[in-house]
């Protein structure tokens, strides 16, 4: 069973990383020890609120979610209602939810404290990652490494959202980071059949009732800009891969963000050939089993309807 501590800016595609989670969860191969989020797709009290929603929809009224912090470190907040809808989680809207109030460091702490094998994993901006200090055994999504972004020509959302953030993590990591970044993530797309053999899958899960409205957003979205009616799930290929559930590679390298520039504010860098001479501070993805991936969010929609069953 591996302990997860999941920091996410709930969002589409977070939000079926905690849906694939929670069938993990059930299933005992994985415990989710909190749910802390960012601000990024939506404000830091929208992501909450969907994150306790959506883990409530997969049976896990008993997880903890609590707030994050609530801006980047030094820049002002944007968000996306362009891309994950007006409270992120497309045409959803998910009402109000009871919150804690405990602190996400404590949540943290905590953690840490009580599991040596913690596994961490960032779908959102590094705000809060960035805020703690090194965490041992991290996965963040975020970066576009030689690669175009989704945000300007150079940089993609989670970094660009809090640059300063995704730049003090790296700086301040003492192991590798497992960076997923658009090179790979943009690989994992869903498209309305797909979701149709997913949603069949999840059978009577209660989440799956709402994943037409929300995903017919973010496949409207990517429309839009020219990708096609589909949507690239990130953070979901993002938890795979921190879990170790489906074949990928890494390259272990020293990578930068740019934080200052106007024009290429959030560009994160990657020194292949020893320039800087820096220690190794990420362990870059540069390949994954996609097949491998649709294939392994099957087996958990199965194993989620399985335990939707048991309790109704
Ligand atoms: C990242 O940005 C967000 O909109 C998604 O949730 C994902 O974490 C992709 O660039
Ligand atoms: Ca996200």
């Amino acid at each position: 069973m591996i302990p997860v501590l999941i920091d996410c800016d709930t969002g589409i595609d977070d939000a079926l990383a905690l849906m694939y989670l929670a069938a993990l969860h059930h299933e005992g191969e994985v415990e989710i020890v909190g749910a802390t989020t960012t601000a990024g797709n939506v404000d830091v009290q929208q992501t909450a609120v969907n994150t306790r929603w959506v883990l409530d929809k997969c049976g896990l009224g008993n997880v903890p979610v609590v707030v994050g912090e609530p801006v980047p470190l030094q820049v002002p907040l944007t968000t996306t209602p362009e891309t994950h809808g007006e409270f992120g989680l497309g045409y959803i809207n998910p009402g109000a939810q009871d919150i804690s109030r405990d602190s996400w460091q404590d949540i943290w702490r905590n953690a840490i404290a009580q599991y040596a094998d913690l596994q961490l994993i960032v779908t959102g901006p590094a705000t809060n990652l960035a805020t703690f200090g090194h965490v041992q055994n991290t996965t963040l999504m975020g970066g576009s490494y030689l690669y175009p972004g989704n945000t300007t020509p150079t940089a993609e959302w989670n970094t660009w959202v809090d640059p300063h953030g995704a730049k003090q993590a790296f700086a301040q990591a003492k192991d590798p980071i497992t960076v997923c970044s658009l090179g790979v993530t943009e690989r994992f797309t869903i498209n309305p059949q797909t979701l149709n053999t997913l949603i069949d899958a999840l059978g009577t899960t209660p989440i799956a009732a709402y994943l037409p409205e929300m995903l017919r957003f973010y496949f409207e979205f990517h429309d839009s800009q020219g990708e096609g009616y589909l949507a690239q799930i990130h953070d979901l290929l993002t938890v795979m891969i921190a879990l170790g559930k489906i074949p990928f590679n890494t390259r272990k390298v020293t990578v930068d963000v740019e934080a200052d520039s106007e024009l290429m504010r959030g560009t994160t860098v990657v020194d292949l050939r020893g320039h800087w001479g820096r220690k190794a501070n990420a362990l870059l993805v540069d390949d994954v089993d996609v097949d491998a991936a649709h294939a392994e969010l099957l087996r958990a929609a199965i194993l989620l309807n399985r335990f939707a069953s048991e309790v109704t």
